[in-house]
Order: C-alpha cells, then sequence, then structure tokens
C-alpha cells in the first residue's frame, strides 16, 4: 500500500509495481492494483506472473493517483484466475480490498451476504471482505471504523488493505496472524508484507501487532488496537538497504545467494565470541539458570529450515547430552507433544512468518517452554512472538527456496548448541574455542566450492532429461541428501529421494536399476566407522547399475574406484562436512533446472513464506 502527496501523479502506480516486484517471491499466480485518486478508484488485475499485469498497464495506463494498493497472489481459495485475483472491488466499484491469509468463516459471512442481495463475482475468500467494508463504510463513512467493525467480525489469518474513493489519500490496513509493516517515509508512507516492499523509498519502519489497524496518508500513521484505541507502532530501521536485494551480475538471485554464503555464514558468527574464544550471545534473553534445566530441545520448522535442525541435532546432542526432537512444526502442533518448563523449543524459519511454525510455537509457550527463534527476518512474527532470537544474517534471501539461510541456520544453531555446552559445562566444554575455530574456516571452504562450481554445472547440464535422482547420506551427510533432493524437486520438478545410507537395503535399494542416477554424501575417511560403510553401500548400488555421483572429500582415494563422477569438498570434521557438501547439491539443482529452462527464482507453485496453515 502507498499513499503519497495531494496533487495526483504516477507514482502510487510506480512504487506499488515496484514493491510487488520485490515481494513476487512470497506468491506469485496472479497480481493486481487498485488506484484512488481524483478520477475515483480504477484497478486492474491479472493471472500470471506480475510481467502479465504489467503489459497490462501499458497497454491501458491507470489514471494518476494519490493512493494505491497492490497485490501477488498464492491461491488459497479459488484458481488463479483474472477474477480471483486482487484487489476484490465493492458492488459500485468505490471500495478495494488486498487480503493475505485465509478467512476460516467466509462461508458464513458469504450466506449472510447472499441473503442481504449481494452478487459474489469470485470464489475467493477476500471478496466476503470487499462487500462487508463496503456496507460498513456506507453506514460509518470513515474506511478505518469500518476496517475496525469488520476485522473483529473475521476469523482466521488476514493482513487486509483498503482503499475508497471517497477517502483518495488514505488506505488502511489490518493484520491478525499474518505479516504487516510501514514504511515511514518523507511527505509518503508505505505499507507491506515485510520490509523489502519498500526498501527502495525508506528504511525507516514500524511494526504492526496483532489486531491493529493502520491508518497511512502521505504525511500521517495512526496506529488503533482492537479496541480502537490509540497505540504508538514500535520504530526500527532496516539494516539493509535496495542493492542487498538485487541479483548484482548473476542471471538469478538463486546463483547469487549461493555465492553469499560464505558471507552468509562469515556475518552469521560475527560478533558472537570474544577473544577468549568464549562465545556471548546477548541477545540469548532466557535466563541462564532456565538453560542449565532445560532437559529436551524440540526443534519446529519446515522445509529447508527443518533440514537445517535435522543437521543440528546431531551437534547439539553430542556436545550437550540433551535429547533433541526435530518435527515438522504442523506435525507437531496438532498431536500432543509432551512439552513442559524444561523444554527449550528451537523455532527455525528464514521468513519468520511461516504459519506452521507461528502456531507450533505458540502452542509450545502455552505448555509453559521457552521458545528460542533462529530467524533471518527483522521483527518478523516469528522473532516477536518468541522469548529470545538469534539472528542469522544471511541478509535477504529472495529465490524461493532457501540456500544461504540453510547454511545461516545452520551456524545458528551450532552457535546456540556451543553455547549450552559451554553454559553447562559438559565434557565437550574445553573444545568450544576449537569448533569456533573451524566454523570460522568454513566460508574460504565454501569459497573454494563456488570456485570450482563449472564441474558441477556441466555435470547437471549433461542431466537434463533425467526423470529421477536419489540421494544417500549417513549421520549429518542424511540431511544433506534429504535438502538436496528437495532442491532439486522444488526447482527442477524432478523426482528425486534422499535416504539414509544405511536404510537402502531395508528397501529404497529395490528403486536401482541400470543408469540410475544416486548423489552420495561421503563422509570424512578420518571416521573410519562411518566412511567404511558408506564406502559399501557406493558399490552395493553401483553393482546393480546405478550411476554414482559422489561428494567427497579431498584426499579420499576410496571412493574413486566406485565413483561415475567425484565432487572434491575441502577437508572438514564430520559435525562441519554439511556446511560444504550440500554446497554442490544447491548449485548442481540450480544449474539443471536453468537447463531445462525453467524459472529457478520463482518455482511453479511455491511461494516463499507460507502464511497459511
Ligand atoms: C516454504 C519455502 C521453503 C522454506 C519453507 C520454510 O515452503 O518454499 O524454501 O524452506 O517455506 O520457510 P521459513 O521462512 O520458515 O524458513
Amino acid at each position: 500500500g502507498y499513499a503519497g502527496p495531494g496533487s495526483p501523479s504516477t507514482r502510487p502506480l510506480d512504487v506499488t509495481l515496484d514493491g510487488l516486484a520485490r515481494l513476487e517471491y512470497r506468491g506469485y499466480d496472479s497480481a493486481g492494483i487498485a488506484v484512488v485518486g481524483p478520477e475515483g478508484l480504477s484497478s486492474v488485475k491479472r493471472s500470471g506472473k506480475l510481467a502479465n499485469l504489467r503489459a497490462s498497464l501499458e497497454e491501458t495506463p491507470l489514471p494518476a493517483a494519490t493512493a494505491a494498493v497492490g497485490h501477488t497472489r498464492w491461491a488459497t481459495h479459488g484458481a488463479p484466475t483474472d477474477v480471483n485475483a486482487h484487489p476484490h472491488l465493492s458492488a459500485d466499484g468505490k471500495l478495494a480490498v488486498i487480503h493475505n491469509g485465509i478467512i476460516e468463516n467466509f462461508a458464513q459471512l458469504k450466506r449472510e451476504l447472499v441473503d442481504l442481495g449481494t452478487e459474489f463475482t469470485s470464489e475467493t475468500d477476500t471478496e466476503v471482505v470487499a462487500h462487508l467494508l463496503a456496507r460498513t463504510y456506507d453506514e460509518v463513512h470513515d474506511l478505518t471504523d469500518a476496517m475496525l467493525a469488520v476485522a473483529r467480525r473475521l476469523e482466521g489469518a488476514f493482513t487486509l488493505l483498503a482503499v475508497h474513493a471517497d477517502q483518495p489519500g488514505t488506505v488502511v490496513g489490518a493484520r491478525r496472524n499474518s505479516p504487516l509493516v510501514v514504511g515511514l517515509g518523507d511527505g509518503e508512507n508505505f505499507l507491506g508484507s515485510d520490509v523489502a516492499a519498500f526498501i527502495s523509498g525508506t528504511r525507516e519502519a514500524m511494526e504492526i501487532d496483532q489486531d491493529q489497524v493502520v491508518t497511512i496518508t502521505a504525511g500521517s500513521v495512526r496506529v488503533i488496537d482492537a479496541d480502537g484505541r490509540e497505540v504508538e507502532g514500535r520504530r526500527f530501521t532496516v539494516d539493509w538497504d535496495a542493492d542487498a536485494a538485487v541479483k548484482d551480475g548473476f542471471d538469478t538471485f538463486m546463483d547469487k545467494e549461493i555465492h553469499d554464503q560464505p558471507k552468509a555464514v562469515a556475518d552469521t558468527l560475527l560478533g558472537r565470541h570474544d577473544d577468549d574464544g568464549d562465545l556471548v550471545l546477548d541477545e540469548l534473553r532466557v535466563d541462564e539458570s532456565v538453560l542449565r534445566t532445560v532437559d529436551k530441545i524440540i526443534v519446529v520448522a519446515c522445509g529447508t529450515a527443518a533440514y537445517a535442525g535435522h543437521v543440528a541435532k546431531y551437534a547439539v546432542e553430542h556436545w550437550c547430552r540433551i535429547p533433541v526432537e526435530v518435527e515438522l512444526a504442523h506435525e507437531f502442533r496438532y498431536r500432543d507433544p509432551v512439552v513442559n518448563v524444561r523444554t527449550l523449543v528451537v523455532a527455525i524459519s528464514q521468513s519468520g512468518e511461516t504459519m506452521d511454525t507461528i502456531m507450533a510455537i505458540r502452542h509450545a509457550r502455552e505448555q509453559g517452554a521457552k521458545v528460542l527463534a533462529i530467524v533471518n527476518t527483522h521483527g518478523s512474527t516469528i522473532a516477536r512472538e518468541s522469548d529470545a532470537v538469534l539472528y542469522t544474517h544471511a541478509g535477504p534471501e529472495v529465490a524461493v527456496a532457501s540456500t544461504k539461510a540453510f547454511l545461516a541456520q545452520i551456524t545458528a544453531c551450532y552457535l546456540v548448541g556451543l553455547y549450552l555446552s559451554q553454559l553447562r559445562g559438559y565434557k565437550y566444554v574445553d573444545e568450544v574455542a576449537g569448533y569456533l575455530d573451524e566454523l570460522g574456516k568454513l566460508p574460504a571452504k565454501i569459497q573454494d566450492i563456488l570456485d570450482r562450481e563449472g564441474e558441477i554445472k556441466a555435470v547437471a547440464e549433461a542431466m537434463k532429461d533425467t526423470s529421477s535422482v536419489l540421494f544417500l547420506g549417513r549421520h549429518v551427510g542424511y540431511p544433506v541428501a534429504l535438502e538436496g533432493a528437495l532442491k532439486l524437486k522444488e526447482l527442477a520438478y524432478i523426482h528425486a529421494e534422499g535416504f539414509a545410507a544405511g536404510e537402502l537395503k531395508h528397501g529404497p535399494i529395490a528403486l536401482i536399476e541400470p543408469g540410475q542416477p544416486v548423489f552420495v554424501v561421503v563422509p570424512t575417511p578420518r571416521r573410519p566407522t562411518l566412511h567404511n560403510k558408506v564406502v559399501s553401500n557406493i558399490q552395493e548400488i553401483r553393482a546393480r547399475g546405478a550411476r554414482t555421483f559422489v561428494i567427497a572429500e579431498e584426499g579420499d582415494e576410496a571412493v574413486t574406484e566406485y565413483a561415475d563422477v567425484v565432487f572434491r569438498v575441502p577437508q572438514t570434521p564430520t559435525l562441519m562436512m554439511p556446511l560444504v557438501t550440500v554446497v554442490p547439491l544447491q548449485i548442481f539443482a540450480c544449474a539443471l533446472a536453468g537447463a531445462k529452462g525453467l524459472d529457478v527464482d520463482q518455482p511453479r507453485n511455491l511461494a516463499k513464506s507460507v502464511t497459511v496453515e
């Protein structure tokens, strides 16, 4: 949303389109815009990517305006068609509304409206809000009052923005369980799902809390709570600028973000230990006595973030002797997990807005657990609703499939593990400094792999007609195999599965037929107990005709004989290996998708922040 100076111009449209481009990763089934000004309200919406909307605007430009709202959609109710795209308009065409989330009582509200004679044009839950708001506006003649009244009637999750032709310089927003941030400009103000929306206009921002309603004009920002009382929003300054979210000469954001990884790891480590090698995590504002008595850690997360948790389990259990469970947030929430005041729940999320994860942490806190968030996005819902936050400093991640956030998440989890070890004085406490030192060497090792990416890209290009790829790993290599498979599914739409190498003989080996490509993540030969077993697994699949692509350490000659292709990674201690071994798998997936001519940054059907359950 945007409210600008009183004299109408194309700026509201331009700012909104720029914001949509920066937020398109959140959903890209369809896009739409409504502007208001002296000529009333005009709107246009198109299915497909933002480019379709731009093309349509070029053919039929919108009139100069003073305010605008825009939306990119990830469909929940109703197919991604022009009609179902947002904004949704009132019957008289004077009011437009855009919405993220799901209105859970929309069917009941719709029946009510239909009984009153309202005609619906779309299949969305959002359209009920447009009609309800318009009816209420006609009674109270003020968009803020109307929004407050309507928000009270809605159940579920929503960020709503509305404009009305009779209040042309104003945009009103409301939020519950779905993100909304204000951008504070000079003679103009912005509303967005995250700060990326307005970063080219301002870095000064304000958080909007649960159930608050915000009204912006060119010169004012007013926030009220659910009871209509005026409140002060929390202000903050965004610590990155518009340049951080550009491709920087790379063809795709994903390619750029893969290359950002040495910096993402280095920045996440930065300033978190003193000269003696002791960890200083001032941000962990959970009482030390609580951290000392924790007897179980449960990691809740989704997608790639959950795999970061899987990796961390191996290290944290080893360092701290605290049992660590890793759970998909949506599965955790709706069973009856054993959680109490001695449980530390660690929520990992790049966006900090994944609804499944938000619901999981709320449930955990209700049971008395302390929640520590490992989040990349400042001021996000998960960060705000947790007892403590450790930010990953990966910088903005724009490509839908996660890469640099994954490495930063593992790094942050390791810092937490080492910190707990230091605090609780377990037997590895003397090794904390050594592990920190090893973490510090990772950026250079990752860079070394990036410098040799051409080898992997060449293999990927030759494999663009492949229809199935398997990934094997053992110990910390197992979650890496899962992540390698996920990347390939997400980016290249290839059937891919990751397995624990030891599990192969219990079933998956039946899938191996001549020519089947299998990637194997091999542990360091300095851990022979792990290494030798995986080398045997390679032989077992090779004997059945598999084509083997082996990720192995430099100097590991034992694999050479059984590998069709070997990608070398620098020598690294076992627990740190995921931070190097996953990199060739990311490069492979990205290059293969590119070779197939697919949209690497915005794969079909996905969205970066999934703000619905
Ligand atoms: C979506 C994205 C994934 C991501 C997952 C968790 O599904 O497509 O790339 O791993 O959400 O997101 P989060 O922001 O919580 O890390």
